[in-house]
């Protein structure tokens, strides 16, 4: 499902919400976050690893067979950036937009090119695809 909320388009029903357990945290193996078909290309999926021995939410974002991936914690109030788990705004321009203050971020860097935190970045996060799905491993947390 794909609605107008604005200049910003909503990503329901794509990629959306992922959880696993195929690990429990503090574990070092390779977490899988999601299975690569399930996150169209030019969309959003939400999934949680560990991260500094935290369990956090990561925003995914798929670009043909790449896959992107931040902390889902805005550099502006620390908020999540997701409208409600796993559906994220996106603008017309491509642009990931914060939910909470309507900060927009650019989906290469995860820098904020407009809105209160602009010029700061989006914590990137290593991922890797590898067989059709979308992993993180601890060693490579960035
Ligand atoms: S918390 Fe994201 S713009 Fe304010």
């Amino acid at each position: 499902m794909r609605q107008s909320a604005g200049s910003a388009s909503i990503h329901a029903g794509q990629g959306g919400r992922v959880r696993t357990s195929l690990n429990e945290p503090g574990e070092s193996a390779p977490t899988l976050l999601v299975e690569l078909e399930n996150v169209p290309s030019g969309t959003f999926a939400e999934a949680e690893a560990v991260i500094d021995g935290e369990s956090e939410s990561l925003i995914l974002y798929r670009e043909g067979d790449r896959v992107r991936a931040w902390l889902n914690i805005c550099p502006h109030a620390g908020r999540r950036l997701d409208f409600a788990p796993g559906q994220f705004l996106k603008s017309r321009d491509g642009l990931l937009v914060c939910a909470a203050h309507g900060a927009t971020f650019e989906t290469t860097h995860g820098e904020c090119t407009a809105g209160p935190c602009r010029g700061q970045s989006l914590r990137s996060i290593a991922v890797v695809v590898r067989d059709g799905k979308v992993w993180h491993e601890a060693s490579a947390a960035g």
